[in-house]
């Protein structure tokens, strides 16, 4: 049998950590896919102490950066034949963000990293995952969509290069882009032995040292919050059970909360029209 290849982006912290630590656990390879060299040796000794696995390996992409990206699927390339499992993890979310701020390369970061960023991961190594037997695609919504239920993409300024920069709207906006990304992809992928499945991740503990810029309101704010959400190993819980579970071979285009239940998706994620217009865009960046 050959081994089991397993990404997973953003996974120095948080769910993705805890998630490439239940992963390599079940004995596969992990790839945690970091942007710091020096955050992703730290988590890569605690992942592979707490997973007694030395299957566990630093591979460095930006996702904000379609270069880093090309040079991350390239090495990747170099060491693997395939790839089992990509987890679309990473996501940028700074609440202290006032202003859009824009890459060397001229993209609005949240939308490059948490949208499109995912994408054109997903096309580069699209031939190591047509490779493998049983492929999967894992992507990453948010609870909180529930609390905006009228928000669209802009598909005219996703960018925010001609309107008041707002980092929620920004964020969820590239959200929902992922789910309708999800949908699009399953079916594009449906007679193949690729499946690509959306998560929706409720509140999930945050470490407030990662967020040094919060005010001490802010900083109070999450501690209460806290209160209320799910460990992320608990919800890393998901993940692993998406990635691995051999029940979960061919189920595609599905959307599953923290207890691994089908869910709906939100109706304007898989609207046609919608889905036309949002891909339409997103090739725009490929
Ligand atoms: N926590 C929640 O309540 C919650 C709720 C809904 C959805 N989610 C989703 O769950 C996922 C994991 O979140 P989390 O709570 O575990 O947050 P987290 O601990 O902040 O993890 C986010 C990870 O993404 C990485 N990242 C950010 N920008 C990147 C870039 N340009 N390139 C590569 N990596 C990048 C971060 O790396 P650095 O260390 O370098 O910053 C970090 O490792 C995200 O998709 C998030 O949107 C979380």
């Amino acid at each position: 049998m050959k081994d089991k290849i397993c990404i997973i982006t953003g996974a120095n912290s948080g769910i993705g950590k805890q998630a490439a630590i239940q992963i390599a656990t079940k004995g596969y390879h992990v790839i945690i896919a970091c942007r710091n060299q020096q955050r992703g040796e730290i988590a890569l000794e605690e992942i592979r102490a707490q997973s007694q696995s030395t299957q566990v390996k630093l591979g460095i992409v930006d996702m904000s950066s379609k270069a880093s990206i090309c040079s991350f699927a390239d090495s990747l390339h170099q060491k693997f034949d395939h790839i089992d499992v990509l987890i679309h993890n990473a996501a940028l979310f700074n609440v202290t963000q006032k202003e859009a701020q824009y890459t060397n390369e001229g993209f609005e970061t949240v939308w490059m990293t948490n949208h499109i960023g995912p994408v054109y991961l997903t096309e580069k190594v699209m031939d190591l995952l047509k490779n493998s037997d049983d492929a999967r695609v894992l992507t990453i919504s948010s609870k909180g969509l529930l609390a905006k239920p009228f928000l669209k993409v802009n598909l005219a300024d996703p960018e925010y290069k001609s309107r008041k920069f707002d980092v929620t709207n920004a964020y969820y906006q590239s959200k929902l882009a992922q789910m309708i990304y999800t949908w699009w992809l399953a079916k594009e992928l449906e007679n193949t032995s690729i499946t690509v499945n959306a998560i929706r991740v409720p509140a999930v503990q945050i470490d407030i040292s990662r967020h040094p810029d919060l005010s001490p309101f802010m900083k109070w704010a999450y501690q209460q919050k806290s209160k209320q959400s799910i460990t992320p190993q608990r919800m890393a819980e998901t993940y692993a059970y998406l990635a691995t579970d051999a029940g979960m071979k061919s189920i595609s285009g599905k959307y599953f909360d923290e207890n691994n239940q089908e869910i709906s998706a939100d109706n304007y994620t898989i609207n046609l029209d919608n889905i036309n217009k949002v891909i339409e865009l997103t090739n725009k960046y490929l």
